[in-house]
């Protein structure tokens, strides 16, 4: 078998990647460990930055998103016991975020892909790549109990952190990489959301974070050590914790529901650089990681493989592998601008175990300053809402 595109995981990326090829008329094959329901069932990101709702919206996946989605103007810095509003929109030319679930851009994805008739392949096994120093890589993979091979024009790595192509890049490549002392508890609750906007609360018990997914569906996240076991957590000590940390002064809370699911995350920054080798190029969390407060990591998916997108039509069109060479910085001056943004929102909103009063009261001050300047409370809404990206290709 042969393709112009072999892409390794039906993530996001992937998923992405294979949908804006399709609309250049250019071939992939996508190669998922996991089975179809698992994919979609993984509870994730849920903040779409402007770009990406205008990226699904132009390149015809966007329906549900308008239908579903909830398009987000503002947001709440909590401290001190109150929340302050950031102007999201005002302070950023119209911009806004648009709460959508992980799992519903998937489900899109893969379903704009069933449509095309295009290969899917789920619950493949012993991915390996080879050759990526030469025109013709080659993905060897289990399926349906035989042995594959496909050849291939380029490889896509897509496979998230844990994937098999990062390490396949070889020796020229170097890694940056920071470990925080926290994770994040998280839990989706049956309760009607209590707040329009999200709130992000910094407090002496820890880091809370607000959000939702739907008119009935709340979803929280406090810090934790980073390997704290899930099972020290009954839903109740869970409730009881949240309240602590998010209830403000004038009275505001999450509403308490059964809660649905629930799951421990760590937290890391970590960049790839050069974000390719050869005839392989990797795109996502397969790259790099933001810790999530900044919620950036999805959509750093989106731009690096809207690049990548852009860089095969560009090969495919026209010869030139110009945008292909050049692909790893362009995508690398995004990514870290957006570390920076995702380690600075961690640093300050999170109590931070090796820190002191000083630091919280520093960290609180930082709140306060961004909170009561316009320039300051500008520079957040524009990296939030996501930093200018063309969307053309
Ligand atoms: P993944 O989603 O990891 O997909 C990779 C795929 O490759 C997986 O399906 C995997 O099964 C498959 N795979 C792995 N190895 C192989 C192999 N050997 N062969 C074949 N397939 C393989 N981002 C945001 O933008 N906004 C947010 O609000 C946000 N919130 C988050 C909240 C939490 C709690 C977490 C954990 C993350 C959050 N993120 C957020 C980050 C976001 O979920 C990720 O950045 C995103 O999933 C990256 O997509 P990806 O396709 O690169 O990688
Ligand atoms: C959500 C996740 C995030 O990482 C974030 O910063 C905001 C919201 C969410 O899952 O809704």
């Amino acid at each position: 078998m042969h393709t112009q595109v072999g892409i390794i995981g039906g993530g996001p990326a992937g998923l992405l990647l294979g949908h804006l090829l399709h609309l250049k008329g250019i071939d992939s094959v996508i190669l998922e460990r996991r089975d179809h329901e698992y994919v979609i069932d993984r509870v994730r990101a849920g903040v779409l930055e402007q770009f990406t709702a205008d990226l699904m919206t132009q390149t015809g996946v966007g329906a549900r998103l308008h239908q579903i989605g909830m398009r987000h103007d503002s947001v709440y810095l909590s401290f001190g016991g109150r929340r302050h509003l950031v102007p999201l929109s005002e302070l950023s030319g119209g911009k806004a975020i648009y709460v959508y679930g992980q799992n519903e851009v998937v489900k899109d994805l893969m379903d704009a892909r069933i449509a095309t008739g295009r290969p899917l392949h789920y619950e493949v096994s012993d991915v390996s790549v080879y050759d990526i120093d030469t025109t013709r890589p080659l993905i060897r993979y289990h399926a349906g109990g035989a042995q594959h091979e496909l050849t291939c024009d380029f490889i896509a790595g897509c496979d998230g952190f844990h994937g098999i192509c990062r390490p396949a890049l070889g020796d020229a490549v170097t890694f940056y990489d920071k470990t925080y002392p926290f994770g994040w508890l998280g839990i989706l609750a049956e309760a009607a959301p209590s707040s329009e906007a999200l709130v992000y609360t910094c407090h002496e018990r820890g880091f809370a974070l607000f959000s939702m997914r739907s008119p009935k569906i709340t979803r929280l996240y406090f810090q934790v050590p980073p390997d704290e076991d899930i099972n020290k957590w009954p839903d109740d000590a869970i409730w009881d914790e949240m309240l602590k940390r998010m209830t403000t002064k004038d009275g505001w809370k999450p509403n308490v529901g059964p809660v649905l699911n629930k799951n421990v995350t760590a937290m890391r920054s970590f960049v790839t650089e050069p974000m390719c080798a050869g005839r392989l190029y990797l795109a996502g969390d397969a790259a790099h990681i933001v810790p999530p407060t900044g919620a950036k990591g999805l959509n750093l998916a989106a731009a690096d493989v809207l690049l990548l997108a852009r860089a095969f039509t560009e090969f495919y069109k026209y010869s030139n592998s110009g945008l292909l060479n050049n692909y790893s910085e362009t995508a690398l001056q995004r990514v870290w601008r957006a570390q920076r943004f995702s380690w600075w929102m961690t640093q300050t909103l999170h109590l931070s175990p090796e820190g002191n009063a000083f630091d919280f009261k520093r960290q609180l001050t930082d709140l306060d300053y961004i909170t009561s300047s316009k320039a300051a409370m500008t520079s957040l809404a524009e990296n939030y809402v996501g930093l200018p990206m063309d969307i053309e290709f």
